[in-house]
């Protein structure tokens, strides 16, 4: 069963905090509860305590078992850390990082997943300032069970309510089964597009942002993968927690993919590789000149098909990036290069493809299945995708 930390803030909604606990160990699990000092003011740390059977902390500096240093026994400790509900206030000083209380110090301090179910007036939740920190902290990998419609304690009718307790439990519960269904499994993946020098100052690129391959690296370490993110050059800040190897080329990808493929037991090539190089990378900038200038490509390696071909028992999947006959080409990569999945997009199609946050899959698997996912955002496919990789390897360990 699972230790959770559940942060309760300074919300009117405090108190429902007691029902999302009761509820929590009715399932079998062991609640910690964290407390920031406005919330003491609307309940009390003794209810939670009585409720518990556990010790409630506020302040950094309380000691519940002496000689232990609370914050980071109880961050380590934790499977999953709820803050219901949450303010504003908390919403933001998470986002920055600060650590100024018990629950802000373990949230920086902890490896679990972070769920967190807001709840104030609508015009703060949709105030631009909150939306961008709860924006910050879903690019952390931080979950949201998000607020419900209705008529706030002030009067005030909108979107800010805490979300109800069924709904804040089942995410929770759902989150922790998350949380360790690919523990010890070691995916890897590529991301983003590799740059192709022409001299020092040029190169041949594409237009990949690495978003798809990032945002697969993300769910993966939701899932308890150990990830292992092979990037080429992106304007991104890499999810916290997976091993980030960072290349320009494709040779250089197809190096560090050779190097890392008999460790995995997934492999994800979401990258966008060129698949031409110039001949030869001028050693100076090329001047201007009235002059024609050709440039001589030649071919790069396949690297999702040169370890695919001596695969095994790896499960690996892989991307198609198509403007014409989507299906059809897609078909012939998958079993051309020996994929168990491919993930086939029109990149001509509005709000699927190059650099936009969202993109519209086709997921085509070697058993002749064809799953269309609708148009969502490219963490939601990533999710999807990840979701795949659980129920295969669910299966086939039986
Ligand atoms: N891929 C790769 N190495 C390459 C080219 C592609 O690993 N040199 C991978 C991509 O990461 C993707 C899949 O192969 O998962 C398909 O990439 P795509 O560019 O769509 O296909 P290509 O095989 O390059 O075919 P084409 O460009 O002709 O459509």
């Amino acid at each position: 069963m699972a230790k959770i930390l559940l942060g309760v803030t300074g919300s009117i909604a405090a108190y429902r905090a007691c029902d999302v606990a009761r509820e929590l160990m009715h399932g079998g699990h062991t609640v910690h509860v964290v407390m920031t000092r406005a919330a003491t003011r609307l309940i009390s740390p003794d209810t939670f305590a009585a409720l518990t059977g556990n010790p409630v902390v506020v302040e950094v500096f309380d000691e519940p078992v002496p000689g232990q240093i609370a914050h980071i026994q109880l961050a380590q400790e934790a499977d999953l850390v709820l803050i219901a509900p949450a303010t504003a206030h908390t919403l933001a000083r998470l986002a920055l990082g600060l650590a100024d209380d018990m629950l802000t110090t373990l949230a920086l301090a902890t490896r679990a997943p972070i769920l967190i179910a807001p709840a104030m007036n609508p015009a703060m939740w949709s105030h631009p300032a909150t939306q961008a920190h709860a924006e910050t902290l879903r690019a952390r990998g931080v979950e949201f069970v998000e607020p419900a419609y209705g008529t706030m304690a002030c009067g005030d009718e909108g979107w800010g309510k805490l979300a109800d307790t069924p709904v804040i439990v089942q995410a929770a519960l759902q989150r922790l089964r998350r949380a360790c269904d690919l523990q010890g499994v070691h995916v890897l993946i590529t991301a983003g597009p590799t740059y192709e020098p022409i001299d020092p100052v040029r190169f041949v690129g594409n237009r990949s942002s690495g978003k798809m391959g990032y945002a697969l690296a993300e769910a993966a370490l939701a899932h308890g993968a150990t990830v292992t993110l092979i990037t080429g050059p992106t304007a991104l800040t890499p999810p916290v927690g997976a091993q980030v190897i960072r290349v320009q080329t494709a040779r250089q990808m197809y190096d560090a993919v050779q190097a890392h493929f008999d460790a995995c037991e997934v492999f994800i090539a979401a990258a966008a590789v060129a698949d031409y190089r110039p001949e030869r990378a001028l050693p100076r900038k090329r001047k201007r000149t009235g002059a024609e200038w050709t440039l001589r490509l030649v071919p790069n390696p396949d690297i999702l098909a040169s370890v695919a071909e001596r695969k095994g028992h790896r499960l690996v999947i892989g991307f198609a990036a198509e403007t014409d006959k989507a299906l059809q080409h897609a078909k012939v990569k998958l079993s051309g290069k020996n994929l168990d999945l491919i993930a086939v997009n029109n990149v001509l199609e509005p709000g699927s493809g190059f650099a936009v946050d969202t993109n519209r899959l086709t997921l085509l698997y070697a058993d002749g299945r064809i799953e269309e996912l609708p148009m969502m955002p490219k963490r939601a496919c990533a999710e999807r995708i990840i979701e795949v990789v659980a129920e295969h390897l669910r299966q086939r360990r039986g």
